[in-house]
């Protein structure tokens, strides 16, 4: 019997992380039988990747309303993702990450008493309102997870301190890194797209982007007057900053830098473009999670406008750097890479420490092998290891001490 799987998708990141996980599972149709779920949670900042990676969704539930709430959102998914899951009975529903599609579908499949798979498991900030509700979300799906795919060590070793036994975590290396590689080398023209314009080789791109809920308000006022101050003592650079259509987000970032010069601010981009664009940036500031772990495929250094990450990987191999949201630090960080050639130097060199591009395929193995009882769900030599050469001045062993304080500060 073929095993039959759903895998939910609802937001931007979610399709851009899983698009390669239902491809390899549609790959291996004699095995599998497999069922999307698009909540809708968003409308259509995802629309670009399902069509770029011809994801056809099976269900497609709706649940969007503008300026949603958290309670009336997850209320509409998991009523919706249980009526999807009693329609396709599965034997296990995949979710992805710490969004409200992936903790309501969770929820909605554990009801159901299907086995949850949470693929981007086990990263923690330990603070359940940074980046909120994104840790208490990602958190809660744990308990309910039947399969935990860890992206790396360091987020393993987080769930074994809670506990999680060993033989259900498998690590697999995040598979945006999967996406990036699909994506290929292929060169993108700017042309007819909300880049028009915007000169690619005059000049430094610093791409900006931010919109989690903890910094919306005064925090994020701050972030957009540091951006004036930048473009005003660098005559060199052009800001981009493609606004996520969140209205919270917009009504701050217009009101505050519109028609500013040398700040471009954009519809959100799709994903090819995104990502040409973040090749041709000098510096990336963001509060998103899946850029965080994006940027070091292409030594791009990141500046992260958060008060912590549960994706500490980058900033311990000196690739990325945790600075918050006040407008000193942003002008003060920024300002350093801007001028500091061997600061700049530093961060921008090393291999992606999030993944390899087999992520996917780890995944798909994992559930195939599970569905058959077999174990463990992964030979120890198939998962995930840091790359060799993570960075040239920080060795393996440095990260083993750095990932082992984490794990102790969990369990004290
Ligand atoms: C959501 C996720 C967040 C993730 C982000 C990725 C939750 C609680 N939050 O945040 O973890 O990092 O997506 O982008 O799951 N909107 C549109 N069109 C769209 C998308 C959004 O108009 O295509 C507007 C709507 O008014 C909507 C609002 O943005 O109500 C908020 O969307 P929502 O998904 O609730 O939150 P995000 O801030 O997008
Ligand atoms: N992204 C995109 N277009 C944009 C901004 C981001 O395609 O205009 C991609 C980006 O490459 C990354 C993902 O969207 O893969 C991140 O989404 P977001 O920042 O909304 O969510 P998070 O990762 O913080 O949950």
């Amino acid at each position: 019997m073929k095993c039959r799987v759903i895998a939910v998708l609802g937001t931007r990141p979610e399709a851009i992380k899983l698009a390669l996980v239902i491809q390899e599972l549609r790959r291996r149709s004699d095995e599998f039988e497999i069922a999307v779920i698009h909540t809708g949670q968003h409308r259509t900042m995802l629309d670009s990747a399902l069509k770029l990676f011809k994801i056809k969704p099976d269900f497609d539930l709706d649940v969007m309303r503008p300026n949603q709430t958290l309670s009336s959102l997850t209320a509409r998914v998991l009523d919706t993702v249980e009526n999807a899951c009693s329609r396709f009975q599965p034997h296990m529903v995949l979710v992805q990450g710490d969004t409200t599609t992936a903790f309501a579908s969770a929820l909605a499949a554990y009801y159901c008493k299907i086995a949850v798979g949470h693929i981007e498991a086990g990263l923690r900030s330990r603070d359940i309102y940074n980046p909120f509700p994104e840790e208490a979300n990602r958190r809660l799906v744990s308990v309910m997870t039947e399969i935990h795919f860890a992206p790396t060590a360091l987020s393993r070793d987080n769930l074994l301190a809670e506990g999680v036994p060993s033989e259900k975590i498998v690590v697999t290396g995040n598979t945006v890194v999967d996406t990036l590689r699909a994506l290929g080398e292929v060169p993108h023209s700017w042309e007819h797209t909300a880049l028009e314009g915007i000169p690619q080789n005059h000049g430094r791109l610093v791409l900006v982007t931010s919109h989690r809920r903890e910094s919306w308000g005064t925090d994020q006022e701050h972030m957009c007057l540091a951006l004036k101050d930048l473009v005003t003592k660098h005559h060199d650079i052009r800001i981009v900053y493609p606004v996520h259509m969140n209205p919270n987000v917009r009504s701050t970032v217009n009101a505050l830098l519109q028609d500013t010069e040398r700040i471009h601010l954009t519809e959100p981009l799709d994903y090819i473009t995104f990502v040409s664009l973040l090749r041709h940036s000098f510096l990336v500031l963001t509060d998103s999670g899946g850029i965080q772990e994006e940027a070091p495929t292409f030594g791009k250094p990141v500046l992260v406008l958060r008060k912590v990450t549960e994706r500490p990987e980058a900033s311990q191999f000196g690739m990325a750097k945790i600075i918050g949201m006040s407008r000193e630090a942003i002008v003060r960080e920024a300002d350093r890479l801007l001028t500091d050639t061997d600061a700049y130097q530093d961060m921008s060199e090393g291999e992606n420490p999030y993944g390899d591009g087999h992520s996917s395929e780890r995944i798909v193995e994992a559930v195939a092998r599970w569905s058959q009882t077999k174990t463990p769900l992964l030979e120890a030599d198939k998962e995930f290891k840091l790359p060799p050469r993570v960075h040239p001045r920080r060795r393996r062993s440095d990260f083993s001490q750095n990932a082992a304080k984490a794990a102790t500060a969990g369990k004290e």
